[in-house]
């Protein structure tokens, strides 16, 4: 029989967290031209929708990533294990730091730099996730 104890709930909630932070912001690019072809405030307005969306599945990645931490103790890792850990953590706040800059300020180029820096900084969080199950 198939077991689906609480560890399995635990990563469950990791994954779709970060399956929406970051598949959402892959997602919302694309539909960018489309949208301005709608309409040119068409663009802001799906994103501040999209930002309601991903701001709780943000915090979400970031609970349930404390949930592994407690439950990992990486205090018995490997020190690779811990490195990649520690990267991802800074990874994560780029993310969040960029994505905030990115909807908040008024310039074009630092709004183009962030982004994409939210992006490329999860997907980065994301390949370090991989990398720590081995
Ligand atoms: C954008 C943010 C994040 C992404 C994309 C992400 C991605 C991932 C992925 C893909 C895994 C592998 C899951 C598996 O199949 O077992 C993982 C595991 C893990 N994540 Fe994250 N994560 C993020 C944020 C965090 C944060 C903020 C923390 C810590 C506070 C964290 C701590 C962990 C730990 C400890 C594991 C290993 C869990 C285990 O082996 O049981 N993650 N993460």
């Amino acid at each position: 029989m198939i077991d689906f104890g609480a560890s399995d709930v635990r990563i469950f909630l990791h994954l779709l967290g970060a399956a929406v932070w970051i598949g959402g912001q892959i997602v919302l690019g694309a539909l960018v031209p489309v949208l301005r072809g709608v309409d040119p405030e068409a663009p802001r307005l799906a994103a501040r929708r999209f930002a309601q969306v991903a701001w709780p599945f943000f915090v979400l990645v970031v609970v349930t990533g404390i949930w592994n931490v407690l439950e990992v103790d990486p205090a018995n890792t490997t020190l690779g294990y811990q490195a990649t850990l520690g990267i991802k953590l800074l990874l994560v706040a780029l993310s969040g730091v960029a994505a905030f800059v990115h909807s908040s300020t008024e310039s074009r180029a630092v709004r183009g730099i962030t982004g994409g820096g939210a992006l490329v900084a999860g997907l980065g969080a994301f390949v370090c996730g991989v990398l720590m199950v081995g």
